[in-house]
């Protein structure tokens, strides 16, 4: 389980996110390096995480043209990235456009359909009608008609979005803590159990393992408690 583990590294600094991802290394799968760290690590930083032995979720979540789209999603499959997101609020012919520059590369496109930190009435201010949770499977069917392989969903949106894009697509799901863990600034979390035994296939967690005493222990419990609900999910419990 534990390479279905992908670390977030919310930092700005690449000399530490290089320290958590040499601690880690080998206790995970994955280390996410998003907006506020890439500009600064940028592509090397992402060599240095191969190289120590981690795959990269590039976590830009593109949106723009398709053929910039399509652009960037090639360069990111170029540095070997296991993970890239787009939103798919970006519309069909840029998700037709992403899920191509992939296509036969190692990289894996992710959707993202609508985040977390928007509900419906944020919604009906942007001009949609839709409830957010129509709208998540609404863009989800429109990303997996279009090629996109997979989706970053919340943890509650799993069993919905699994429901919708069967079993071969990737579910990446963050919110999720141990029983105990600190919820921070999180509003709606899930434990590692449930969200596996939901269907997930990969979980983003950040501070629960960067800043607990032991990393490598906080992985190993956040890796058993998955072991667990993987199981208690093919079951059916
Ligand atoms: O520290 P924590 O486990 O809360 O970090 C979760 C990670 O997942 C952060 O990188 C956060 O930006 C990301 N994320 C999230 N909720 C979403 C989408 C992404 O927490 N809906």
């Amino acid at each position: 389980m534990k390479e279905r583990i992908i670390v977030a590294l919310d930092t700005d600094s690449p000399d530490s996110a290089l320290t958590v991802v040499q601690t880690l290394a080998g206790e995970v799968g994955m280390f996410k390096v998003g907006m506020e760290l890439f500009p600064r690590g940028g592509p090397d930083l992402v060599r240095k995480i191969r190289a120590a032995g981690g795959d990269v979720f590039l976590d830009l979540k593109f949106h723009d043209i398709p053929n910039t789209v399509g652009g960037a999603v090639r360069t990111a499959a170029a540095l070997g990235v296991r993970f890239a997101t787009v939103h798919a609020s970006g519309g069909k012919e840029m998700l037709a456009r992403a899920a191509e520059a992939a296509r036969g590369t190692g990289t894996t496109v992710l959707a993202v359909t609508v985040l977390t930190s928007l509900d419906d009435s944020d919604l009906s201010e942007i001009g949609f009608s839709s409830s957010a949770a129509d709208m998540v499977l609404r863009l989800a069917r429109m990303a997996m008609e279009e090629g996109i392989g997979g989706f970053v969903c919340s943890a509650r949106e799993v069993p919905a979005v699994r429901k919708l894009v069967g079993k071969q697509a990737v579910l990446v799901t963050p919110g999720v803590r141990l029983p105990g863990d600190a919820v921070l600034d999180q509003k709606r979390v899930v434990t590692p159990f449930e969200a596996m035994r939901n269907g997930a296939d990969y979980l983003v967690v950040g501070r629960p393992i960067t800043k607990a005493a032991d990393p490598a222990a906080a992985a190993r419990r956040f890796a058993d408690d998955m072991r667990s609900g993987r199981e208690a999910g093919s079951r059916g419990a």
